[in-house]
């Protein structure tokens, strides 16, 4: 199938630098004797995906994700083989030979490649109309020479110009062979409908009498346009955007990424703009870390994008006020994402664009040095300005700050953060972190993921249950760091060498406590995940509840509970916080609140894996089997130590032989959990 000759095949392979490729797409970051960084296939927040140059692999020790260079583009990209060989051919300057084969759906080995070429061939049609068309040169080039910008950042960006006709693309591509079903799936050209939906067989150009921006992914391949209209009374939208489309995720792209990269990662920063022409002039001034949002509000998409290169983005904002407190719930946003977060404030009527264009390339870079403040302190300056004299606004305006210092996952900053907060308003520090407890603790936070909270655990709540005294902070690893152990795990070591036995870490909690923590866990997982699928057709909530068919609690208030989990599973409903959060007995509601607002715990023989645990909602399936496996292996270590005590005061000889061949049934079902446990783990960061 593959039209790529063997030897270029071997050769592209030779010459590709694991490293290297995966670098254009992630910032990694040595450890022993690996490259490290947070995966690009699934959210994390520690560094799980590792690199072995001397292997040629990746793995992601979180999701799975594993193989060579080839594997890893066709992964970050979705694309064939053969376009992924492409794309490393072009990188390291080899020619790939091909047979001679016009038309695109000839190369292309599936759907998405078909519209990646059908893109690629519409920018340069659209940037040879702007180089070398008459009306290409009279308005678009014109027009963008008027607005500052040279023929560097041209080429670079790639930008074009559509004629002012209805189907000069449609015409000009059918004429080269393109298939009309990609142009019209990458939206580059309109189906016309009527009034009742249907096809009327009429087609027509998107963009027409435009200046094209193409919008490229991180590995440079066009995926979609904007288009800014020429005329300044255009009745139409000022931009038009592509739509969706396979290859195009407007929340999944950030325009300029593509050209920004290498900048963000070397300077350590991300600017983020609104406008593609912000992006434009910044980055012909010299400030080439530089990214757009392309006017729509910042997704999580897009924060984990710029992620994979930096962990510090600066915002630049057009300076006024509405604009600013629209853009507040975005950057809290950016905390969440674990970003540090700046902010520069442009003078009013000004955008970076107009800045810089006004002040020159070397003033508008010393304004971004002085005029940028971090965020919260931003935050903090703008809300008690507003809130001057006025004692009820001013509560508010903490209470705003606070809720944004909650987003910050690193404990140490959110500490400084509450200081600084203390002294802009001149309130008592101790006052501040109560009333931050108070709102951290507010059950808003959706279940497992962080609530910020300080995680004080539980307020005490008496009726019947015992909180536990628990140390929410995570033990130290035992042996190996992660890393060594991830490391060793890639080299073949098997878990169970560095699992060292799954009671290890038990010995360290007080015995009698395991039963109930180990109850209380499953009713956890069953309440806060009780619909989520595990398998087809299969919900955490039936499928712990079948694993328990047998298994009667010891704890009062968790038997209670599971009791209430199965009628309502029987009536038809999932158990959830939603419902049960309403029961009429004071101590269950306590217990529901709790479960509800901390932040999950991992079990102690995750511990060791933490630092590349994925979120728990990645993980359902072995947390559930962990949480059955230990409940079931702790209530036969109990019985055990019943039957064993029976032996020291024997009766009468039947039941001593009885109770010998119990406790040995009993310890080869120890030795078997043990077993599933040592596997289930490890397997679980696999
Ligand atoms: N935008 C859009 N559709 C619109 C208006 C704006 O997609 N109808 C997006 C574009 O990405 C644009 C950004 O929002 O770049 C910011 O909008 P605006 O500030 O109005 O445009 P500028 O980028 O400043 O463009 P110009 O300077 O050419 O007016
Ligand atoms: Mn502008």
């Amino acid at each position: 199938m593959a039209r790529i000759p063997k030897e270029t095949v071997d050769q592209i392979i030779h010459h590709a630098d694991i490293v290297e490729v995966v670098g254009d797409f992630v910032s990694l970051k040595k450890k022993g004797q690996n490259m490290w960084a947070c995966c690009p296939f699934h959210h994390e927040k520690s560094p799980s995906f590792s690199v072995a140059p001397a292997k040629g692999l990746y793995k992601c020790f979180g999701c799975g994700k594993a193989g060579g260079v080839v594997q890893f583009i066709m992964d970050i990209e979705g694309t064939s083989y053969v376009e992924a060989l492409k794309y490393l051919a072009k990188k390291y300057g080899i020619d790939v030979q091909e047979e001679e084969k016009t038309p695109e759906q000839q190369l292309a080995q599936n759907e998405k490649d078909s519209q990646f070429i059908v893109s690629n061939w519409a920018k340069d049609h659209y940037h040879r109309l702007l180089e070398h068309d008459d009306e290409g040169q009279s308005v678009g080039w014109s027009y963008l020479r008027q607005r500052g910008l040279n023929q560097t950042t041209i080429s670079t960006f790639e930008l074009g110009y559509s004629l002012d006709q209805w189907d000069n693309l449609l015409k000009s591509a059918t004429a080269a062979g393109y298939e009309q079903k990609y142009l019209e799936k990458t939206g580059l050209v309109v189906v016309k409908e009527d009034d009742n939906g249907q096809d009327t067989g009429r087609r027509y150009d998107r963009f027409r009498g435009r200046v094209m921006f193409p919008i490229h992914n991180v590995s440079g391949r066009v995926i979609g346009f904007g288009a800014r209209t020429l005329k300044p009374h255009d009745k139409t939208a000022k931009y038009l955007n592509s739509p969706e489309s396979e290859i195009y995720h407007k929340s999944d792209v950030l325009y300029g990424l593509y050209q920004a990269r290498q900048a963000v990662r070397s300077e350590e920063q991300c600017y983020l703009v609104e406008g593609y022409l912000d992006v434009l002039s910044l980055h012909q001034g010299g400030v080439k870390n530089v990214v757009s949002t392309s006017g729509t509000s910042l997704t999580d998409g897009q924060i984990r994008l710029v992620k994979r290169y930096t962990d510090n983005v600066t915002v630049l904002y057009d300076g006024d006020a509405a604009g600013i407190r629209a853009s507040l719930r975005g950057i809290d946003m950016l905390l969440e994402g674990g970003l540090n977060v700046r902010v520069v404030l442009f003078p009013d009527g000004d955008d970076p664009d107009s800045y810089i264009r006004k002040v020159g390339d070397q003033r508008f870079k010393d304004y971004l040095e002085t005029a940028s403040q971090d965020f919260i302190q931003f935050k903090t300056d703008l809300v008690s300005r507003e809130a001057a004299h006025d004692p009820v606004k001013k509560a508010e305006a903490i209470r705003e700050v606070l809720q944004s210092i909650a987003k910050v996952p690193d404990p140490i900053k959110r500490q400084v953060f509450l200081q600084q907060t203390s002294q802009t308003f001149g309130i008592d520090e101790q006052v501040i972190i109560s009333e931050y407890n108070k709102l951290a603790r507010q059950p808003t936070a959706k279940p497992g993921t962080s609530n910020g909270g300080t995680s004080t655990g539980s307020s005490g709540s008496g009726a019947g249950f015992q909180p536990e005294t628990r140390n929410q902070s995570l033990r130290p690893s035992r042996q190996l760091s992660p890393e060594e152990e991830a490391e060793a795990l890639m080299y073949g070591a098997s878990p169970d060498d560095l699992a060292g036995g799954s009671d290890a870490t038990e010995e360290l909690e007080p015995v009698p406590d395991i039963l109930e923590r180990c109850e209380r866990e499953v009713v956890r997982l069953l309440l806060l995940y009780s619909a989520q699928p595990l398998a087809p057709e299969v919900s955490v909530a039936q499928y712990l509840l079948e694993q328990l068919d047998d298994t009667t609690f010891k704890t009062g208030i968790y038997a209670d509970m599971l009791h209430l989990c199965r009628e309502e599973l029987n009536q038809g409903r999932w158990p959830e916080v939603r419902t049960l959060i309403q029961h009429g007995r004071a101590d269950i509601r306590s217990v529901v609140a709790e479960l509800a607002t901390e932040k999950y715990e991992l079990s102690p023989n995750w511990t060791t894996h933490q630092i590349y645990v994925p979120r728990e909602l990645d993980v359902l399936q072995p947390a559930c089997d962990n949480a059955i496996l230990r409940l079931n292996k702790v209530n036969v270590e109990r019985e055990l130590a019943v039957r064993l005590e029976a032996l020291r005061h024997p009766t009468d000889e039947a039941e001593m032989m009885e109770n010998l061949q119990t406790i040995h049934l009993l310890k080869q079902m120890d030795n078997q959990l043990a077993g599933l446990l040592g596997t289930v783990i490890p397997r679980l960061s696999l």
